[in-house]
């Protein structure tokens, strides 16, 4: 005789939420126009380097919480009517996969808007009509992950879905920093994962529990929304996701989950210079030149290899 056992809360994780409606004002003025997630990374741009790293991970719902400003993503993932038929009509058969792949056909892509930037908590709330009662992701395409093998959310969903409990991403930063992240603590980790017991948004180092600071990647219970609802703003005036998986922590299992690959913080500006490296550094392509173009600078701006 077999019983049937109900399959795990984190068993699929098919909704994806990218927060996009940030002002990205350390880009100006590239960003009066373009929205920050539209910045390219060699050919493509940010958001999409996210949407690839979710779909991978078995999301099909991606949820896009923008603001009044950002047409532009809306109309990135739209359908280009136009210019596909003109690159299929002049035979241009690679880039029109090129074009088509930006949202496969099995995936949807849904925006809700966040009329005021009340916080990254108060973004992730906006989805909650969209993403119901099931686990879900959220990816910060600021934060990019580059790595050989599975991505960073990927990785996620397995420990999330054999441990059945939330899971954050966390990597290790110098102690001056913390006060740029949401920094945890943890008990023992194993297996590159451990159980968080507090969590704070932007400590001063003297305040930090830990150098272990969130990275722009989380899979979620739905109850998060629930303790969101009642989170009242916490650092610089916002209401802050951190505060409610602190909040989560204290009734439930939440993972910190140190991801294999290297994450550049496209926010700032030697971030996207240092991710375009790397993934020029690695294209298929541009690689032999990018080596190349780097020494030429290096050798007629007078600075030695070291
Ligand atoms: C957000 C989060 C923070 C996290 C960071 C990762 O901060 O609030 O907890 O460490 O992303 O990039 P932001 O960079 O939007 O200020």
């Amino acid at each position: 005789m077999t019983t049937e056992m109900s399959p795990p809360a984190f068993g699929v994780v098919r909704k994806a939420v990218f927060p996009v409606a940030g002002l990205g004002t350390r880009f100006l003025p590239a960003t009066k126009t373009v929205p920050k997630e539209m910045l390219p990374v060699i050919d493509r741009p940010l958001i999409q380097y996210a949407v690839d790293e979710a779909i991978a991970a078995g999301c099909d719902t991606l949820v896009f919480v923008t603001n009044r400003y950002k047409h532009a993503i809306a109309d990135y993932f739209d359908k280009a009517y136009e210019l596909e038929h003109r690159l299929e009509a002049s035979g241009k058969d690679e880039l029109l996969e090129i074009v088509r792949g930006v949202l496969p056909s099995h995936v949807r892509a849904v925006f809700v808007t966040q009329a005021e930037a009340l916080g990254l908590g108060h973004a992730v709330l906006c989805a909650k009509p969209v993403v119901g009662n099931e686990p879900f992701a959220v990816l910060l395409p600021d934060d990019l992950i580059w790595n050989r093998g599975d991505g960073a959310l990927k990785q996620m969903c397995d420990v999330a879905s054999s441990s059945n409990a939330s899971v954050i991403a966390v990597q290790d930063v110098p102690a001056e920093q913390t006060g740029s992240y949401g920094i945890v603590a943890t008990e023992s980790f194993e297996n590159r994962r451990g159980r968080i017991t507090a969590m704070v948004e932007k400590p001063r180092p003297a305040d930090a529990p830990s150098t272990l600071a969130v990275v722009g990647r989380y899979v979620l219970s739905p109850r998060v929304f629930d303790l969101l609802e009642s989170t009242r703003p916490g650092a610089g005036g916002e209401i802050q996701l951190t505060d409610a998986i602190a909040r989560l922590a204290a009734e439930d299992s939440v993972l910190a989950y140190r991801f294999q690959g290297t994450r550049f913080d496209c926010g700032s500006h030697i971030g996207l210079v240092e991710a375009t490296i790397r993934y020029a550094l690695d294209h298929e392509k541009i690689s032999e030149a990018t080596r190349e173009a780097m020494q030429r600078a290096l050798d007629e701006l007078g600075v030695r290899e070291v």
